[in-house]
């Protein structure tokens, strides 16, 4: 089921998301939802604050394929790249954003278990701006000027 994007100034979007305790069907499919609204706004990712759930979890594709992670962290980055950006809850607008080159992320996947990503470029972007949706940061909060 497609479900709305919110857009600022609306609150979720600021709002520090809640971990997910248990894999549910209902968390399974809310998963499944932000999937579909994510493909349908041609994104290449979401949080699901974005869809008014203040919760921990984010679906990705940057072309290689749909990850969904529950729980998801940043757990070691280096470098730096500076890249444009826009957002589904920001619409249209983007700007350059500077962001780790590469980083590594865990979070829980559909089956429950641990999942480990070494990503860089689009995809470690993606990954840095969605954790982000889950404490509240959008990235119209890095730039200057
Ligand atoms: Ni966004």
């Amino acid at each position: 089921m497609i479900r709305k994007i919110v857009t600022l100034p609306d609150p979720v979007l600021r709002r520090k998301a809640v971990p997910v305790r248990k894999i549910t069907k209902r968390v399974r499919k809310l998963i499944d939802d932000m999937a579909e609204t994510m493909y349908e706004a041609e994104g290449a990712g979401l949080a699901a604050p974005q869809i008014g759930v203040s919760e921990r979890i984010i679906v990705i594709d940057v072309g290689q394929g749909l990850i969904p992670l529950i729980n998801p962290k940043i757990v070691s980055a280096e470098g730096e790249e500076r890249d444009v950006e826009g957002c589904l809850s920001i619409p249209g607008k983007n700007a350059y954003v500077t962001r780790s080159k590469k980083v590594t992320v865990t979070g829980l996947g559909l089956d429950g278990k641990e999942k480990r990503y070494e990503a860089e470029g689009l995809l470690a972007r993606a990954f840095q701006h969605e954790i982000d949706h889950l404490d509240g940061i959008l990235y119209i909060d890095y730039l200057t000027e």
